[in-house]
């Protein structure tokens, strides 16, 4: 064997080696989804920490991502603040009367750039309430 044959192999080895964490996130990722739990520790107290459970046993998940990224549905992390434009043109500032008319009524209007429209759902006023203060306290 020659050094210059011993080379390559060593790389292999370590990219094989430098994929390891990835597979590891991956599975992470698949094991949160598929068990509709809440993977993200938020330090979260109060009506922000019961939303987030209401978040992630209600189905939000889904389609906002286990860690709010977005995913079929907008990101919800530092959506306060950001200005939203509907598919009719109009346009709104986010904040939590915003917030909680869209989680209310989400068919009422659809955000431009997505295809499809949230679904509705059968939270109180109070669950709604405190997924507001949830996606509020999802400070970018
Ligand atoms: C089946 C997918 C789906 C589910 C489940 C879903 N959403 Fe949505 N959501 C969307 C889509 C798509 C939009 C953007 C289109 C629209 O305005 O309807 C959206 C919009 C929103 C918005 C407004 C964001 C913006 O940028 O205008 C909020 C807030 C929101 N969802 C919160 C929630 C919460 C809280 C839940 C759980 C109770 C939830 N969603 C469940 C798909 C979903």
């Amino acid at each position: 064997m020659t050094a210059s044959d011993r080379r390559p192999r060593a790389t292999r080895l370590a990219r094989w080696l430098a994929m390891i964490p990835c597979v590891v996130a991956l599975n992470a990722v698949v094991v949160a989804c598929g068990s509709d739990q809440d993977a993200t520790d938020l330090g979260l107290t109060g009506d922000a920490a019961a939303g987030q459970r209401i978040y992630s046993t209600s189905g939000c998940a889904a389609c906002h991502g286990v860690r709010f990224q977005g995913v079929t549905g907008p990101a919800l992390t530092g959506l306060v603040g950001k200005t939203v434009t509907f598919t009719d043109g109009t346009s709104a500032v986010v904040d939590a009367t915003y917030l909680t008319e869209a989680i209310k009524r989400p068919q009422d209007r659809q955000t431009a750039g997505y295809t499809m429209k949230m679904p509705e759902n059968q939270l109180s006023d109070a669950q709604i309430a405190q997924l507001v203060a949830f996606i509020t306290a999802l400070k970018g």
